[in-house]
């Protein structure tokens, strides 16, 4: 029997510094052998938010003793990984040079494949961990830096039919959070906090609903937030804040998600679809039941990556790779970092002054 691929994962695009082992069943399922993450919050929490430079050094501290973990975990032999697959970018360009230098350096010592992957498409195959995912399905890639609805036509093919003109929906979580007095990173807490406050106290906006396709904006609501937070004393108007905040975001990513699953359902006549939601923000129970619920409406098939793989991660990296690795799609290693990759190339840069939306 042929011997099923073993990939090495690595990610370092932001403030995880993380190492994954994966391998496939013989049906071609992924497994995952090891998923060792190491998380930064401490490093930053003083700041409000992830400074590039501590990152850095953090991910240069940690990189050889998360792959070593994560080698260890697996129980495979470093010498029988049949190919690198690092993350080349979108992120920050200091962090990312710390894991594809570090892939550049075992793949040559090594004498395996590179694969350079965009940490994007990390967050779209994501579900395919745990699920099986037929193509073309819709995705809504929800995490700290990016807000996108996307065609996901076949691996590397991607559309993308709505993004946010400003800020990111995680970025919107960790401002709100900032402001009612949360540690960074506050999108986790802020779910908490929601909990126990009372979603209909603050009447926030919601820029953009009612124009724009499936295109989003939140600056206008996080400039709401940040009036409100000056006035509110008591723990209840935080809990009162982080409700109405979670409600908010609900109602404009629904609004969005039913006009991008018509857009999707008019493109493709299938007979079953399938609507994916996948990054950090994925997480939020909340924001899961009021999607699932949209799905049943819908018809629609709803998919998340399970809780510990929503956020950054190396399995996902290493699942790209996997996927590459089977059709030889390697790269050369002086493959360059990527601070700003996106999926669909062809896409309109939509963030900024200047954009008229209709
Ligand atoms: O995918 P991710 O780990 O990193 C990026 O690629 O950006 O996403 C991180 C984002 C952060 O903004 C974090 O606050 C948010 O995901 N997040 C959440 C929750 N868990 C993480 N936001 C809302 N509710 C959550 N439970
Ligand atoms: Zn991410």
């Amino acid at each position: 029997m042929k011997k099923k691929p073993i990939i090495l994962g690595i990610e370092s695009s932001c403030d995880e510094t993380a190492a994954s082992i994966i391998t496939e069943n013989e049906h071609g399922n992924p497994i995952i052998l090891s998923n060792i993450v190491s998380s930064q919050v401490d490093v930053h929490k003083d700041f409000g938010g992830v400074v590039p430079e501590l990152a850095a050094r953090a991910h240069i501290e940690k990189i050889d003793l998360i792959t070593q973990k994560a080698i260890e975990k697996s129980k495979v032999k470093l010498e029988d990984v049949d190919a690198i697959a690092a993350t080349a970018g979108p992120g920050l360009v200091v962090c990312l040079s710390v894991g594809l230098s570090f892939a550049k350096a075992l793949a040559l010592s090594l004498n395996k494949p590179l694969i350079a992957v965009n940490h994007l498409e990390g967050h779209a195959l994501s579900p395919r961990l745990n699920s099986k995912l037929n193509y073309p399905y819709l995705l809504l890639l929800i995490s700290g830096g990016h807000t996108q609805f996307l065609d996901v036509q076949e691996l590397g093919v991607y559309k993308r039919l709505g993004t946010t003109i400003d800020d990111a929906v995680g970025e919107a979580f960790d401002k709100t959070a900032k402001l009612i007095g949360i540690e960074f990173p506050g999108g986790p807490k802020i779910e908490e906090y929601a909990k126990k406050g009372d979603p209909n106290k603050y009447n926030l906006p919601k820029p953009i609903l009612n124009k724009g396709g499936c295109n989003l904006s939140f600056a206008g609501l996080k400039t709401a937030v940040l009036k409100i937070s000056k006035e509110i004393k008591t723990d209840q108007e935080k809990f009162d804040l982080a409700a109405s905040f979670q409600k908010t975001i609900e109602e404009i990513l629904l609004k969005k998600s039913k006009i991008a699953i018509k857009e999707f359902r008019n493109k493709y006549n299938k007979k079953e679809h399938t609507f994916v939601i996948a990054g950090g923000v994925a997480a939020n129970k909340k924001i899961r039941e009021v999607l699932i619920n949209l799905c049943k409406e819908e018809d629609f098939i709803p998919i998340f990556p399970p809780i510990n793989l929503c956020g950054d991660n190396a399995a996902m990296i290493a699942l790209v790779g996997l996927e590459k690795s089977k059709i030889k799609k390697f790269d050369n290693l002086d493959y360059p970092v990527k601070p700003r990759w996106p999926l669909d190339k062809d896409a309109a840069f939509l963030k900024g002054a200047g954009v008229i939306l209709k």
